[in-house]
């Protein structure tokens, strides 16, 4: 099993996001794929009874670990069912972050490239460090782009990869951009390949420019996500080969 971790102690950065994106895809690859909330708020465990409510049901397995007594015990019960399990983290350093980075294949590191941003993306890289250093092996972790700018790279987007690539961090070439559809799939409860179908049947009957209208969006933060998560993949395999 691969453990894939988003972690950033900055709150608001883009980690249930991220991670919520990253199990999808891996589902429409037909692995098997689990979530573990570690966060107290239990955002993708709300995102989960959301559909319940709604009568959807769950795609894939959603854990609540919201304290540090039961993380490890989950991690290894979980190992024995599923090909990869996604772990979204709160939005502070603590004990439980340790032990999700300790348990971790691949730690991601979500940020908006903004200076600030940066700072806070540099305090996670170094508690994934210092976490290895810890257990004396170290843990491939990778910073990633995220509410990127769709039409255009930013001054700080530049600044901001130039600066952590002279750093020698690992970033993710490519970057989750700032789409509604990405906001959406947390109000509606909804997975983006729904949303996209969703739209497909309001598109039924339409004029063709009518229905690109419609359709452009999902379709291009599909393609966005789906893009991401075969680098993730791609990267967890290389990693496992130079290992
Ligand atoms: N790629 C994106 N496009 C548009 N909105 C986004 C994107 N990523 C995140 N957001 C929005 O930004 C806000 C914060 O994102 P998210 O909840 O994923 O961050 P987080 O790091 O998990 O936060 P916390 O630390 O509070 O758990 C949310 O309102 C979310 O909908
Ligand atoms: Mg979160």
């Amino acid at each position: 099993m691969y453990v894939i971790t988003f972690a950033n102690p900055k709150g608001g950065s883009g980690k249930t996001t991220s991670a919520l994106l990253l199990a999808e895809q891996i589902l429409h690859a037909q692995a098997k794929v689990a979530i573990l909330d570690c966060d107290p708020n239990q955002n993708i465990v709300q995102w989960g009874a959301l559909r319940t409510e709604q009568g959807r049901s769950l795609p894939f397995h959603i854990e609540p670990a919201p304290s540090e007594d039961v993380i490890l015990e989950k991690i290894e019960t979980l190992a024995n069912d599923i090909d990869y399990l996604v772990i979204d983290l709160e939005g502070t350093a603590s004990q439980i972050v340790t032990y999700a980075i300790s348990q971790s294949d691949l730690v991601l590191i979500p940020f908006e490239p903004t200076p600030m941003e940066a700072r806070q993306a540099a305090r996670a890289v170094q508690l994934v460090r210092n976490a290895g250093r810890m257990l004396k092996r170290h843990i491939a972790h990778a910073l990633l782009f995220t509410r990127v700018n769709a039409a255009f790279q930013t001054n700080d987007e530049k600044d901001v990869r130039k600066e952590t690539t002279d750093s020698d961090i690992a970033i993710l070439d490519t970057t989750i951009v700032r789409r509604s559809a990405f906001t959406r799939i947390f109000r509606e409860g909804m997975l983006l390949s729904e949303l996209l179908q969703a739209a497909q049947k309001d598109a039924e009957g339409r004029t063709k420019s009518q229905q690109e209208r419609l359709l452009k969006p999902f379709e291009t933060a599909t393609e966005n996500a789906r893009n991401y998560a075969q680098e993730v993949v791609k990267a967890l395999q290389s990693d496992e080969k130079a290992a």
